[in-house]
């Protein structure tokens, strides 16, 4: 069995800490007549999603209100992503912006989170270059941020060192972005080191909450009347690997399908070599798990997959993708496509093109390969030049742009049961909301409240989007 710390913030070291920053939050209100106000800003991933929602959760425990706007923040947090380098950079672009509000008020705090700053160079590089951030936290430890605010406090002094833990932390406060998904971890880490990935080296081996305590939450969520609820993980249909209980993903998703109410579950992100035909039977057979898929394939070729070492050939990616259609023939299946990684032959690439038009995927997300310092494939030999990754890149959204428009086509004049999400953003007189499938479904402002179902009756399809009429 794995050595996992299971850590509770209602346990001593942590209570201790959130009770102190707490007293300074209360002196600091009693002097400034407000309580001091925390913004949390995230990149990345649903994890960094919801590891941002314990973030401002934790804060607001110890007394800090949340707000949308920097300029009036007494702490800030910057919850990082570091998977491509873009990433970083905009991370490391948007903390250079609050030198100057470090300007304005000394006293504000800020701290630097997340994946990102597991990386040494990383710590390194903000500890000289941005002498205005206060500390840094990574991803395994988080629930620290009672523990190294009430340090901060005490001693002033920068804090740059991150012990990372092989811990889970239970009773952590979260305030929830929604009041109708949300957004559940259920495991952490990734133990299967695919050669471009920084995942392992930066969110630590993989290890899961216990299957009850996962089931006390989905149960509470639901009574509260949340009706949209994403189990998280990245490797999440690995759960419950190295643990004593023997409970396995499909055992738990079917537990929580038996839940009494009117909720939908999802989950992500699985990896082929752990889609078992049992989780597809539990899915099959389920009353609330959603109608969708996301099964990243990453590459179309099996000479690439074997450099990925992603453990799975095309013929093992089909035979589950088949098993998955055949016994659920509404199933919405989208997946992560890498173009460019090191070695990638014009041949390769054209048979990740076939995969594409083989499996049909509803939707994908599309990425050009981007070298991870201290990965294996960052020192492959045959990096891709930029023009050719990038001439790669336009073709495959082109493919799928046809194929997602066609694999909604057998979407028009059928009713989708959507859940609503508000006005859209770029057309004010639409609501916008999510079907089963997860596809983005737009109807004419009809005054459906946000986290209200709605039924559409869908008379347009787009590559991306269904378009309809409300039915009354
Ligand atoms: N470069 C480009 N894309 C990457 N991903 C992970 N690492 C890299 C990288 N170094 C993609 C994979 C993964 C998704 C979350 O991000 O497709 O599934
Ligand atoms: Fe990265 Fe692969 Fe783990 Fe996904 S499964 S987080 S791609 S190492």
């Amino acid at each position: 069995m794995r050595e996992v710390d299971r850590i509770s913030l209602k346990a001593d070291a942590p209570a201790k800490a959130m009770a102190q920053v707490r007293c300074y939050s209360d002196a600091f209100a009693a002097a400034r007549g407000r309580s001091p106000r925390v913004f949390v800003l995230t990149f990345g991933c649903q994890q960094n999603v919801a590891d941002s929602e314990k973030l401002t959760g934790m804060a607001k425990a110890m007394g800090y209100e949340p707000t949308d706007a920097p300029d009036d923040a007494d702490l800030i947090l910057v919850n990082t992503c570091a998977i491509r380098e873009h990433a970083e950079k905009r991370a490391l672009s948007i903390v250079g912006q609050y030198k100057h509000l470090k300007e304005r008020n000394k006293a504000l705090i800020i701290g630097v989170c997340g994946c990102m700053v597991v990386q040494e160079h990383r710590r390194e590089q903000l500890k000289k270059s941005y002498p205005y951030v206060d500390f840094v936290l990574g991803t395994s430890v988080l629930h620290r941020l009672p523990e190294i605010l009430s340090k901060k406090m005490a001693q002033k002094r920068r804090l740059f060192g991150s012990e990372e833990e092989n811990a889970i932390a239970e009773d952590v406060p979260v305030v929830r972005e929604s009041g109708y998904r949300a957004w559940v971890s259920i495991m952490y880490g990734c133990d299967n080191f695919c050669s471009y990935c920084i995942v392992p080296y930066v969110r630590g081996r993989e290890r899961s909450r216990a299957p009850e305590d996962v089931i006390a939450e989905v149960k509470e969520l639901v009574a509260k009347g949340y009706k949209d609820i994403t189990l998280l993980g990245q490797n999440v249909n690995s759960y419950g690997k190295g643990e004593a209980h023997g409970i396995d993903f499909a055992d738990l998703l079917e537990r929580l399908d038996a839940i009494e109410g009117d909720f939908l579950l999802r989950f992500m992100t699985s990896h082929p070599k752990d889609a078992t035909k049992k989780l597809i039977d539990v899915m099959a057979n389920g009353k609330h798990i959603a109608r969708h898929f996301h099964l990243p394939l990453q590459s179309g070729s099996n000479a690439i997959l074997a450099k990925m070492n992603r453990h799975y050939d095309r013929a093992a990616y089909l035979d589950i993708l088949d098993y998955m259609r055949e016994k659920m023939p509404d199933l919405a299946v989208t997946s992560d496509i890498i173009v460019g990684f090191p070695g990638e032959s014009d041949a390769d690439f054209e048979q990740t093109l076939a995969m594409l038009r083989r499996a049909r995927f509803d939707m994908i997300y599309s990425f050009i390969y981007s070298p991870r310092k201290g990965t294996p494939a960052a020192q492959m030999e045959n990096q891709i030049p930029k023009e050719v990754s990038a001439e790669r890149f336009e073709r495959l959204l082109a493919l799928q742009e046809e194929i997602a428009l066609s694999a909604n086509q057998p979407l028009l004049q059928t009713d989708q049961r959507v859940l609503c999400d508000g006005v859209s953003k770029t057309d004010t007189g639409m609501l916008s909301g999510r079907n089963e499938q997860n596809k983005i479904v737009f109807w004419a402002d009809d005054g459906t409240p946000v986290g209200e179902w709605a039924t559409i009756r869908i008379d347009r399809v787009a590559p991306f989007a269904l378009y309809g009429q409300k039915r009354k």
